[in-house]
This record gives C-alpha cells, structure tokens and sequence, in this order.
C-alpha cells in the first residue's frame, strides 16, 4: 500500500469514530483519537496491552477465537465522571486461514444509544416473530409424519405400514379407524406424506371442536357480508383451502347430524357453496377421516348417516389397540425414552427387564399414548443411567388394578416405608437435575446420610432385589422389605 492510500485508511478509521484494532493475540495496535478521549487514556499507555488487562469483560479473546463478530454489546465503563455507556461491535480481521487480529468499534451516547438499540432489537424481535408464524402456519398446513414415525415391527404395524403405501398412491376418501392413542393422526399424516398430494396444504380439523354454529363458515367458507362480523372480501372454508391437498376429519364420528347432508353434497359433487354466495366452487380434496368409535355402530343406532359413511369409508384403515401387539412395547419405550431425554435433558440409557415383564402385563386401554405418558412419568424419577422398577412404582399399582399411586409425599424414615423413603431420594435428585449436595439439602439431610442412603438404594435396585420387585401385592405399601 502506497503512503497516500495509508493515510487515506487512517482517515477513514478516524473519522469512523471510536475504533479499537488489535493483534492476534488481543493486543492493542491501533486506538483512534476519539476512543482515546472518550476512555481518558494516552496512546503510549495502551499499544502492546492486552485488551483483556484493560477491559476484564471484553469478548476481544473469544472473536479471535471463534472468529465469529459479535455485535452491539453493552458495556458499562466506570469514569471519573460517571458510569458510561456504550455498545461494542467485534469484527475479526480474517485473511484466509490467518486471523490478523479484531477490529472493535464502540457506540457512546447513553440513552440514545440504548434507545437506538433497544428499537434495533424491538424490530428484530418483531421479524422473527413474523417469520416464526409463518413457519408455524406452513408447519400447521403440511403433514409433519410420515412411515418412518410409526415404530412398531409386529405383523399388525407392518401391515398397516403396507396398507398406507397402497392407499397413499390414490385419492381415493379414506377412514381410519382405531381406539383412542392408537396413533391415527399419525397414520393420516403418513398417507398424505407419501402422496401425490404432499405438496399441496394437509389440513386438519377435529369436528368435535367446532361449534355447531360455526361449523358450516369453517368448513364451507362465507361471502363478504354474509352474516355480521364477516370479514372482509369472504373467507375460503377447509375444503377450499385443502383444495389439491387433504383434509383430515379428526374425530369424524362426532359430526352432527344437520351437518352430515352439506358435506355429503361436496364430497359428492366436488364442489362447495360459500355461507352467503350463491355460486359452487370446484374443490379437489381428498378427506382422510378418523373415527375412535367404529362409525358402522354409529350407523346402526341411527346417529350417523349412512350414505356419507360410504363416501368417507372408500378405503379403510384399522389400527389394532396396543393390547394385541405388545411386542411393539420395547421398540416404543426406547423410541419416547430417545425423544423425551432431548425435552426434558435427560440421560437415560434404558429399562431394566424386569419394567418391559411389567409393561408387557398391562393391558393399554389408552394404547401407545398411555404408554407414552407411563414412561415420561417415570423418567421424571431418574435422571441417569437406566428406568429401574422403583422408578415405575406409581404403575405397578396402577396395572395390578390397584389406585394409581402418585408421589410418596413424607414418609417414615424407618425401615416401615424404605421405598418410599428412595421414592425422595429419587424425586431429590431429578428436582435438583442429579446434583447430589443439592437433592441432600432439599431434603435436610447431612451429605454423608444422603450418600450412604443412595448406596443402599443402588444396591437395593440391582436385578432380582427382592425390594423393589414389580409385583408387589395390590394396594400393598410396596416396601417389599
Ligand atoms: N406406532 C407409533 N409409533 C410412534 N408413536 C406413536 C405410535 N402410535 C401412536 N404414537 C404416539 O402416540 C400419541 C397418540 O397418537 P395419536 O394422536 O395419533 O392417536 P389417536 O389415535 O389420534 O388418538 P385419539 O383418538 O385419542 O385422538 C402420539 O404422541 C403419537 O405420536
Ligand atoms: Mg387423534
């Protein structure tokens, strides 16, 4: 660089304002005038210090690092003159795989400043919220599962699995119908994942959370004016709007009875008339219906018509209650186990044996959704390592038939109640996130008694303890010793 362009540079960076720049190591090179001022320091008393001695909080030694720039950070400078504010931006200096040193450049000016931050983040904040409902309202739109969430091997899943690839190749209406928690929200995710239709909007609608006074504008749409309130220019109904995609009608078997001709006429006819419009609208919808009630019931006691139970049940699909494929069991626990350590933080590796003998006894009327619920109810008793009976203990009454056992809230520190006496220990340490000091004063106990209490606990889980076996005696209080 010749000496004009050098002193060109210079006069940029100065008139820049306050400019810092720094070596690779984080020691001062450059300080303009208006820094200098602004920090009361002579340039002799900075060149060659480490930023770091200077200003103990700088992030100057982590962008030399990560060299990733870090923007308007807020810093607080004791002066003679008071506190002073200001917002620090830090720009590594990277020449190709070199990193030259960081270019730091301070914002003063107090309030402003703040003002002028604090509306810079308003903003920000006020785009990813735009941008996160969009995201939302796409992710609402669109089908989030397809095959490869339904887990299960028994002959029962994989034919269902079959079944979904088969169905999904045509448009044809499909009903599927299955106990509560079988996973037929999955199924009818899975069928438009795997469909021509993919692209186009999945749009899902429980029949048993409209109201009856609503329903023909949600599922038909209106016309501007229709009725007061009406919004402007009309609004499109569900069937409009999964036009070349699919409607899901969850919970189908409660849509009322007036309503069940209207929508018999637009799946019949293709083409749906606006609440307050007097022209059809051709649609293209495929309606994936689901039903927790066999709907032929439904037809037989008069509560449900039957022409339209016809339209809806082209194809059909039965998922079988987890009762008759337990051998799914293991493959769903490892599989919520997996999902729920990322949401709860957690770090369990699995179950011993003797918890799938227990689960494999239960019978599942709430299918996989109770089961779900079974296992992240017990991981809030663990925190590591792997879900031991103990940490099942609410269930084992639960599924002997017994009352549904909840928390053993202070029991004796005798030997009369030792498992409920693990039961604390257990809750101690998931509350405390297995921090063993903290779960011993949560319980006012010295460290020593919490640490000799937890040995006698581990040795006590081991397989085949006679403690903590799953089979205790229904109703019984479960100490087992
Ligand atoms: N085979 C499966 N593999 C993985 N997860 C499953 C499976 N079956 C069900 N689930 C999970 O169980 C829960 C219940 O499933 P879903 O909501 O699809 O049940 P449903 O049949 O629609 O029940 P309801 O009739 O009560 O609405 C969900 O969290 C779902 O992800
Ligand atoms: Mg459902």
């Amino acid at each position: 660089m010749d000496e004009m362009m050098a002193k060109r540079a210079m006069l940029a960076l100065e008139s820049l304002g306050s400019v810092v720049i720094t070596d690779a190591e984080g020691r001062y090179i450059y300080v303009s005038p208006q820094r200098l001022r602004k920090g009361g320091y002579r340039l002799e008393d900075l060149l060659g210090k480490y930023v770091r001695d200077v200003y103990p909080d700088t992030l100057v030694d982590q962008v030399l690092q990560t060299r990733q720039p870090v923007l308007l950070c807020p810093l607080l400078t004791p002066t003679p003159y008071g506190v002073q504010q200001s917002f620090v931006s830090y720009y590594p200096l990277v020449d190709g795989e070199e990193c030259l040193g960081c270019f730091l450049y301070t914002t003063f000016g107090g309030m402003n400043s703040a003002l002028e931050f604090t509306h810079i983040v308003t903003e920000l904040s006020r785009q990813v919220a735009q941008t996160r409902k969009q995201l939302q309202s796409i992710q609402k739109n669109s089908a989030n599962y397809t095959t490869a969430d339904i887990i299960g091997q028994s002959p029962a899943v994989n034919q269902l699995k079959r079944e979904i690839s088969m169905v999904a190749r045509t448009s044809s209406n499909v009903l599927i119908q299955g106990e509560t928690g079988t996973g037929k929200e999955l199924v009818a995710h899975s069928i438009h994942s795997l469909s021509r239709r993919c692209g186009a909007p999945f749009l899902r609608v429980n029949c048993s959370a409209i109201p009856e006074n609503l329903m023909e504008s949600e599922f038909f749409g209106y016309e501007e004016g229709a009725f007061t309130g009406a919004k402007r220019g009309g609004r499109a109904g569900k069937f409009e709007r999964a036009s070349g995609g699919s409607l899901f009608l969850d919970e189908v078997n409660t849509l009322p009875m007036n309503m069940q001709p209207k929508f018999l006429r637009v799946i019949q006819e293709g083409e749906v008339e606006r609440v307050g419009g007097g022209t059809s609208i051709p649609v293209d919808t495929r309606i994936i219906s689901a039903a927790n009630r066999p709907l032929e019931d439904l037809v037989r006691s008069g509560e449900f018509r039957q022409d339209l139970y016809y339209r809806l049940n082209v194809v059909r699909s039965v998922i079988p209650p987890l009762r008759e494929r337990k051998e799914d069991i293991p493959l769903l626990v490892d599989m919520f186990i997996s999902q729920l350590n990322v949401r709860m933080g957690l770090d369990i590796q699995a179950v011993q044996p003797q918890v799938l003998d227990l689960l494999m006894k239960h019978d599942w009327p709430g299918n996989v959704r109770e089961l779900q619920n079974v296992v992240e109810r017990a991981m809030n008793y663990a925190y590591e390592g792997v879900l031991t009976p103990s940490h099942f203990r609410f269930f084992q009454a639960h599924a002997l038939g017994g009352p549904v056992r909840g928390l053993c809230p202070s029991a004796p520190r005798s030997g009369g109640c030792r498992a409920a006496e693990y039961e604390r220990i257990q809750n101690a340490l998931a509350l405390c996130g297995g921090n063993k000091s903290a779960a011993a004063k949560s319980l006012g106990w010295a460290r020593s008694t919490f640490y000799e209490k937890l040995k006698k606990m581990q040795a006590a889980e081991l397989p085949g303890s006679p403690q903590l076996r799953p089979a205790a005696p229904p109703g019984g209080n479960h100490t087992g010793g």
